[in-house]
């Protein structure tokens, strides 16, 4: 298929707010992407996360297909058995404490909610987030995202929001007063260059919580769904009281969720969405669900994460000044800007993403077989070597 027209017609078209990659996607299977131009990419993007079961798979293909031709729409008012299943499904796969499921539609939905649920909970305004994290771009979930370059544009800010140094216990009980509703935090920072979290840190943060009476929020909207070699990341972490879920949710079909503990009470009509936990979303997400288990995705994440982060680790540059990263979730950190060395990746068939000036990310589909890795890395070693 080809889209002689495609870049004219987008900018043409549409407001400018991506900054753009000069190729023309058209076609994805597995962990390959191609263009119009017929040229063939290893994906180490996943879009940002989303495609941790691949590109174009079957089962959750039909599984859409099937249900859109059942029932695709119905408002949260109405019962449904396939959002029943996925809302059992979520709970019964999630850490104990989490016993509740609300359905949305991204990841920024899902921090949205969580922050508004945490201020009905508590009763109180002030929530604490990392300095470098990211949430996502709607007013409250920007407010939680650190960055002048995100916020300037749009300030005032929803008030209540502080930012402490990620990683910094002392810190952030220091931050800690009679007001704070809840604290927010990534298990490992994407956006913010792939920083992973200490783990005595978050079982210290969580301990002040239980302590003070704070709901811990996670956002495993890029972290979840075996990314980081276990399903969730907060299974090497701590049990938050609520867990932002999106991206890759529902095998590349939009979908958020907020999985909440008993402690979270929000009152009826307060929060809702109509398309949220729409039986299609529901019916991809429990095909890929499937798949990921069958599939032992997570564990493959893991194998496969240490394999590619010790290659990496193994090239001999003097343009790297550190690689980290925890299961399929890789930063490698230059000493200069990233940008012309994730260009010349793309122009060598490999499709990464930036996370900051001087990260290259790495996140390819959980299926990338060991084979396409060694791709990889014998191109980072061209062009990073
Ligand atoms: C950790 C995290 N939270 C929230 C979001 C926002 O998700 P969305 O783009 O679906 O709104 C992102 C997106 O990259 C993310 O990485």
């Amino acid at each position: 298929m080809s889209s002689p027209n495609a870049k004219e017609m987008e900018d043409l078209y549409e407001l400018p707010v991506y900054p753009r990659r000069d190729i023309v996607l058209v076609r994805g299977k597995g962990a390959k992407l191609y263009d119009d131009q017929g040229r063939e990419y290893i994906d180490c993007a996943s879009n940002v996360g989303v495609s941790n079961i691949g590109h174009a798979n079957e089962e959750v293909g039909r599984a859409i297909h099937e249900q859109y031709l059942t029932l695709g729409n119905c408002y949260g008012m109405f019962y449904n058995p396939v959002r029943a299943r996925l809302a059992e499904k979520l709970v019964s796969l999630a850490p104990p404490r989490l016993r509740k499921v609300f359905f949305c539609n991204s990841g920024a939905e899902a921090v949205e909610g969580a922050l508004k649920f945490a201020r009905a909970t508590t009763g109180k305004g002030e929530i604490l987030a990392a300095m470098r994290g990211f949430h996502g771009k709607t007013f409250g979930a920007l407010a939680a995202t650190w960055g002048e370059e995100y916020q300037k544009p749009f300030v005032p800010m929803m008030p209540g929001m502080k930012h402490v140094p990620f990683n910094n216990f002392q810190k952030l009980s220091e931050a800690v007063n009679e007001g704070t509703a809840a604290v927010i935090l990534e298990p490992v920072q994407g956006e913010g260059g792939v920083r992973v979290g200490d783990k005595a840190y978050f079982r210290e943060v969580r301990e002040l919580c239980d302590r003070k009476g704070i709901l811990l929020i996670l956002d495993e909207v890029q972290t979840g769904f075996g990314r980081t070699g276990t399903l969730f990341a907060c299974e090497q972490y701590v049990e938050p009281d609520m867990l932002c879920v999106a991206k890759s949710l529902a095998g590349g079909i939009p979908m958020g969720a907020v999985l909440c503990s008993d402690q979270v009470k929000v009152p009826v009509k307060s929060h809702t969405s109509t398309f949220g936990g729409n039986p299609l979303a529901c019916a991809a997400a429990l095909a890929s669900l499937e798949v990921i288990e069958r599939e032992k995705l997570p564990e493959r994440a893991k194998t496969l994460g240490t394999y590619l982060q010790d290659g990496i680790k193994a090239i001999r540059s003097d343009k790297i000044r550190e690689t980290r990263g925890l299961g399929l979730m890789i930063g490698i950190e230059l000493k200069e800007k990233a940008g012309p060395y994730v260009q010349q990746l793309m122009e060598r068939g490999i499709i990464t993403l930036l996370a900051g000036a001087t990260v290259i990310r790495l996140l390819p589909p959980l299926v990338i077989s060991k084979e396409e890795i060694d791709t990889v890395l014998s191109t980072l070693r061209e062009v990073l070597g």
